[in-house]
């Protein structure tokens, strides 16, 4: 992948490489909900939420550091305007679904540790999740799109 997109930042091949895997593995953590493995279905959340937010956090500082949208965006093929209404678009979905995963694992893990199985039983939980869901790997494929359109040339 860096061979091909070699104008690419390492960092910014890392951060793509791994929430292009995300869905995945949100899926894989959701299977196990649907087979009644609570406990895997919970760590997993856990795992990938902690990672995912460590690796926004590495993606930020780096960013600072080496720079970002604007001088990358010099030498791509595609139209400035797109790119910029592109990335406008892409950073609300993205911190909106951040957020929303952010919100139900704090109440799920409320619930969870209060053994309230009203909670779980309503369908609330299984909707917002799979709304989430969604809305992560649309983001995925966003951000993956973006760093084609950035580094392809
Ligand atoms: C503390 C974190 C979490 C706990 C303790 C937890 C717990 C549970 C439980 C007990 C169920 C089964 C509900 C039932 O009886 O039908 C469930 C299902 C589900 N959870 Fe979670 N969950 C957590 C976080 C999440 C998050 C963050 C998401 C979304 C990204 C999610 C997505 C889902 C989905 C889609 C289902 C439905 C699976 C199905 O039956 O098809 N969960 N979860």
């Amino acid at each position: 992948m860096t061979e091909i997109f070699n104008n690419a930042p390492r960092y910014m091949t890392i951060f793509s490489f791994f929430s292009s895997l995300l869905p995945f593995f949100l899926w894989l953590s959701i299977y196990q909900a649907k087979k009644k493995n609570i406990k895997i279905h919970f760590i997993s959340q856990s795992v990938l939420l902690g990672l995912t937010l460590l690796s926004v956090v590495y993606f930020e500082i780096m960013v600072r550091m080496y720079g970002g949208f604007l001088e990358f965006s010099e030498n791509s093929l595609v139209p400035y305007g797109f790119l910029i209404a592109y990335l406008f678009l892409h950073i609300i979905i993205a911190s909106s679904s951040l957020g929303g995963w952010i919100y139900l694992y704090i109440t799920s893990l409320k619930a969870y540790t209060r053994n309230n199985e009203e909670y779980f039983k309503s369908n609330k939980h299984k909707r917002i999740g799979i709304a989430i869901f969604i809305a992560l790997s649309v983001n995925s494929i966003m951000g993956l799109l973006l760093y084609v359109f950035l580094f392809w040339y």
